[in-house]
């Protein structure tokens, strides 16, 4: 079923969605699965950008079409007029950096920040993150992989960088059908960058990183550890680089032990430590096993930091990942001294905020305490969400009293 856009220019045929979906992507809800599609014309390709429109014959958005992707399309505007591709990037990608600059003030906090956030900049698929002269890009949607160029110029006219490096999460690039390793598309080197952030500083080793080098989402939920710490001994569970250890330490902690898996991590975590004349215990260990070790050894702390990766990167994990986050968290708790401060995390989209309060007060009770909440956070403002899609919303930050 072919339709054609009545405005100028950009004739294309559009994509027929199941009536059911049309209130939801209406309301701007902007993913579109295969599920819902009913009607694809024969002269679209992947990548293309297309008008949609509901089975009743009302448009409802333009977006990029993948015919290879599950997530068959990513909803990119929603008003009907015609317009040029390039100039709307372009315009999104100022508009951005304009919302960083003039209304976070982001500098005046820090030289790293999320300069592009995906669907929350509207430009779906693109994440751009800034390390004080470096940029890392990374496309995750064909359309934007189709049009790089014009992203890194744009880049290049805005923002003052001295280098940018390209990266696709191997994952997405696999579904939307294009092949994308690391490389610079302005300047070079090894990949090394410190960063700053408040007063302190921050060794980000961009090339081959976990994210785009650092969890610049917690810059926020780190400072609430600050004034939390004062005198207290501190575990860092899931410490990556050590930056809630290093704020923990910056706001008087006592003692501060970092635990993490990966020994690239924990390199890392000892030179921010050395960087910033700071001293902690780092420990190579699988969260639960060291967990479970300190409860046998009777050891207890006063604050604990739980940042876990993704239990839940699908639905189908949901049932799993709440299992996962019960254990984790009552392990935890096990180790925290009464009336000790439990900072736990969930970055899994598919887990919303309450059932992870839930989850965690339900483990509380599960050993006779009550658990107070103090603050409920979430990702850092630079890390836009879209209101109508919950899961851009990923990150959970709960912080409280275990009695
Ligand atoms: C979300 S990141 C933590 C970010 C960190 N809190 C920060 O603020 O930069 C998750 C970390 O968990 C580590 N990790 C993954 N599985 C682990 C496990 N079973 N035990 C300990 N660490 C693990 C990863 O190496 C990664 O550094």
């Amino acid at each position: 079923m072919a339709i054609m856009v009545k405005s100028q220019g950009n004739h294309h045929a559009g994509v027929v969605v199941n009536d059911r979906d049309k209130r939801l992507l209406r309301q701007h809800y902007p993913w579109v699965f295969g599920r819902s599609v009913k009607a694809v014309p024969k002269d679209i390709a992947d990548g293309d950008l297309v008008p949609v429109y509901s089975e009743d014959r009302e448009f409802i958005a333009w977006g990029f079409f993948n015919g290879r992707s599950q997530l068959r399309i990513k909803l990119f505007e929603w008003r009907e007029e015609s317009f040029n591709l390039k100039e709307k990037i372009r315009e999104r990608i100022r508009r951005a950096y304009l919302f960083r600059h003039q209304v976070l003030k982001i500098t005046g906090q820090t030289d790293a920040y999320r300069l592009i956030n995906s669907e929350g900049d509207s430009l779906p698929g693109l994440i751009v993150d800034v390390y004080g002269g470096s940029a890392v890009v990374q496309v995750n949607l064909l359309a934007f992989y189709q049009n790089l160029n014009l992203i890194i110029e744009t880049l290049g006219d805005i923002v003052q960088v001295d280098r940018i490096l390209v990266k696709t999460d191997e994952h997405y690039a696999e579904k939307e059908g294009f092949e994308l390793r690391e490389r610079w598309a302005v300047g070079g080197g090894d990949g090394r960058a410190i960063i700053r952030d408040g007063d302190l500083l921050f060794a980000v080793d961009l090339l081959g990183a976990q994210k785009t080098g650092f969890y610049l989402d917690q810059r926020d939920n780190r400072r609430v550890v600050k004034g939390l710490a004062a005198g207290k001994r501190v575990l860092d569970c899931f410490c990556f680089s050590g930056a809630f250890a290093l704020w923990a330490l910056k706001g008087g902690a006592k003692e501060v032990v970092c635990v993490d898996s990966s020994e690239k991590a924990l390199e890392l975590a000892r030179e921010n430590l050395r960087l910033n004349h700071y001293a902690a215990r780092i420990v190579k260990a699988k969260a639960f096993d060291f967990l479970k070790e300190q409860a046998a050894g009777g050891e207890r702390f006063d604050l604990i930091i739980l940042d876990p990766p993704k239990f839940a990167p699908k639905k189908k994990d949901y049932a799993k990942a709440m299992k996962g986050y019960f254990e984790l968290n009552r392990m935890a708790m096990q180790i925290l001294n009464q009336n000790g401060i439990l900072v736990s995390c969930s970055c899994s989209q598919q887990v919303d905020q309450e059932s992870f309060v839930a989850v965690l007060n339900q483990a509380a009770i599960s050993l006779g305490r009550e658990m107070k909440v103090i603050d409920v956070k979430t990702q850092a403002p630079d890390h836009t969400f879209v209101p109508s899609c919950p899961e851009t919303r990923y990150l959970k930050c709960i912080i409280s009293e275990i009695e």
